[in-house]
């Protein structure tokens, strides 16, 4: 189970050490979401502060959520900057396969996120080709939304897909994770989770974080089974 704090929530004066304490607190990766005002209603940041914060947090798994409409001219800064893995939305259609490989090629590891509104079939052309396959569980542009339930059976579907194709992606989810949601995600699924607000705002952000990874695993029906 991976537990991926959010950037977004940071205190914006202190980026780097922000993300120097996400790692010190147990974190396995670090979620960086860029708007771009456009694709959705807000604007966070860019290649730059990636780049600068990238030396603060050598250890974490840099996890790029491009909430963008032109993502093709973004994604050769990004990996310079030192992402792990970057993040494209179904949403973008036609463009979605173009981007596919060309993030491969850049060596980065595949992420394909699916908007509440947008039915989870848009993601079935590319699961082959994915490594990760992000079910948002808010509408994308702000932290701090609430969880929206009616995702819950998009998780569900493409874990089935998961098992009955044979395939490894990760299922990530994204937008109002706590320790309440994190449990029904990881039940119906989910072994990937981003929080910004439940663990930002915590001023000992391990605890946090144990805690989370902990209501995960008790509610993973992998585990579950062994239980009885
Ligand atoms: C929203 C972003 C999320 C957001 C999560 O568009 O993709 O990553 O920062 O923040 P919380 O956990 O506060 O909902
Ligand atoms: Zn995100």
């Amino acid at each position: 189970m991976i537990i991926a704090p959010s950037l977004l929530a940071a205190d914006f004066t202190r980026l780097g050490k922000e993300a120097g304490r996400a790692q010190r607190s147990g974190a396995d990766w670090l979620h960086l979401d860029i708007m771009d005002g456009q694709f959705v209603p807000n604007i966070s940041f860019g290649s730059a502060v990636v780049a600068a914060v990238r030396p603060h947090a050598k250890n974490l798994f840099f996890d790029v959520h491009l909430m963008c409409g032109k993502p093709e001219i973004l994604l050769e800064p990004f990996a310079k900057a030192g992402a792990d893995q970057i993040i494209i939305h179904a949403e973008l259609d036609e463009q979605v396969l173009p981007l596919i490989w060309k993030i491969k090629n850049l060596g980065k590891k595949v992420g394909l996120a699916v908007n509440p509104p947008t039915a989870i079939t848009a993601a079935l052309p590319f699961l082959e080709k994915i490594d990760l396959l992000l079910v948002m569980t808010v509408n994308p542009g702000f932290g701090g939304q609430s969880f929206i339930h009616e995702c819950l059976p998009k998780i569900q579907q493409a874990d089935a897909w998961r098992r009955g194709k044979k395939l490894n992606y990760r299922l990530e989810v994204d937008g109002g994770i706590n320790n309440a949601t994190v449990a029904e995600c990881a039940r119906a699924g989910a072994d990937t989770f981003v929080a910004g607000t439940a663990l930002f705002s915590q001023r000992n952000m391990g605890a946090a974080i144990k805690k989370m990874r902990k209501a995960a695993h008790d509610h993973d029906p992998a585990f579950a089974d062994l239980k009885v």
